[in-house]
């Protein structure tokens, strides 16, 4: 059966991050850092994005293949135009295998107040907003743009009040910059039925201001949280997921850590990348993509499925084992790796 499909891990192909625009209106400095990302740079041009005919036959073909869960991203993916109309084709797709089909969508949340109601009628499973500070200059900062926090906070208020949950907060930690948002953020999300997931800071491509003491683990994260919240592990295996999570003792929800940098995940890693441009990244700190779009014509399906099969099949990646922990200092990468923003985290 097509669902067996396994890379050279024994790793199955179940999630696919289709990006759909590599533009985007924020400028973390841990992403799309301003120096680099100036209004010369060379952004996707629309007629190099994929249409959305061809975003809807890419992503059938990888459901047939055993995907469980589409996730939208971008760069900034409620920047493509008719966004709600791609995901109503791929909500269709629900029924294909019998077998259930999450779909999700990771956003700065700028936009979502306005759109949030559309993405729900359209199918939209479920949303995830990044949200780095609940203080306005730091968040200000950290997004670049000056972008307030209010805004993005009636983003994620209006996706809980129309449904699109469980609604998820993203919050990259850079120790000595935001670390002091940790307990704000706790205390703001308790009971709120938002679940707030701290994230490690990674040596992504385009994070160029990167460094190993920035980081702060998964680890010491929790400990910040369980000096005024005792948690207590979910019980739940990470399975294929990224967090782990704990749950508030007094039973006011829960919480994510995404350990990548101190304890990477590969060993479960079952997810694919598909740039705006129609490349497949097998890998977050892949060097290059896969060219699908010769594959990607109506009639063309059986081709591409077989394509993917193959590079599936090869696929070795366990970047972030084998670079190892976090090192004492200095830039990790031996090779330029894909940005960010083009493969959507
Ligand atoms: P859920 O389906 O809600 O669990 O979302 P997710 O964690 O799969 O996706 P999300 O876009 O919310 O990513 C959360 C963080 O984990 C981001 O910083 C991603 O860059 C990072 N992340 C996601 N997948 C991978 C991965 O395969 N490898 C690494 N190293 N980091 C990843
Ligand atoms: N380290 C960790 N997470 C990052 N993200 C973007 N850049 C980095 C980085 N350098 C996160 C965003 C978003 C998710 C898709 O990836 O905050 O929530
Ligand atoms: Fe934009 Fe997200 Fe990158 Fe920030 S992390 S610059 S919001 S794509
Ligand atoms: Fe998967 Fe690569 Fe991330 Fe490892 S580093 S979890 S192989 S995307």
């Amino acid at each position: 059966h097509t669902t067996d499909l396994r890379d050279t891990r024994g790793r199955p192909l179940r999630d696919l991050r289709l990006s759909v625009i590599d533009q985007c209106n924020f400028r973390c400095p841990y992403c799309m850092p301003k120096e680099s990302y100036g209004p010369d740079f060379p952004f996707m041009s629309s007629s190099e994005r994929l249409s959305f005919e061809q975003l809807a036959r890419l992503a059938r073909t990888f459901v047939e293949l055993g995907v469980e869960k589409l996730r939208i991203t971008g760069g900034e993916p409620l920047l493509r135009k008719d966004l709600p109309r791609l995901i109503e084709t791929l909500a269709a797709m629900r029924t294909l295998e019998g077998r259930p089909l999450d779909i999700a969508l990771t956003t700065n949340g700028s936009l979502l107040a306005a759109r949030a109601q559309s993405l729900k009628d359209a199918g939209l499973s479920r949303i995830t907003v990044s949200l780095d500070s609940l203080d306005d200059k730091l968040a200000g900062r950290m997004n670049g743009v000056d972008f307030p926090v209010a805004r993005v906070l009636e983003g994620i208020a209006a996706a809980q009040r129309v449904g699109l949950a469980p609604v998820k907060v993203n919050t990259v930690i850079e120790r000595g910059v935001n670390d002091s948002q940790i307990l704000p953020l706790v205390h703001h999300f308790r009971d709120s039925g938002v679940q707030l997931r701290f994230i490690e800071y990674m040596d992504v491509g385009g994070a160029s201001r990167w460094s190993a003491s920035q980081v702060l683990s998964a680890d010491a994260m929790r400990a910040i949280v369980q000096q005024h919240y005792p948690l207590a592990p979910d019980g739940a295996a990470r399975g294929h997921g990224t967090a782990e999570i704990w749950r508030h003792a007094d039973g006011a929800g829960s919480i994510g850590f995404i350990s990548s940098m101190s304890h990477p995940f590969c060993g479960d890693c079952v997810r694919a990348r598909v740039a705006a441009d129609g490349k497949l990244y097998l890998c977050l700190f892949s060097q290059q993509g896969a060219d699908l779009r010769p594959w990607l014509g109506e009639g063309q399906e059986a081709q591409l499925a077989s394509r993917v099969r193959a590079l599936w099949e090869a696929r070795s990646d366990r970047y972030s084992e084998l670079r190892g922990t976090v090192p004492a200092s200095g830039r990790t990468h031996a090779h330029k790796v894909v940005r960010m923003s083009l493969v959507g985290g």
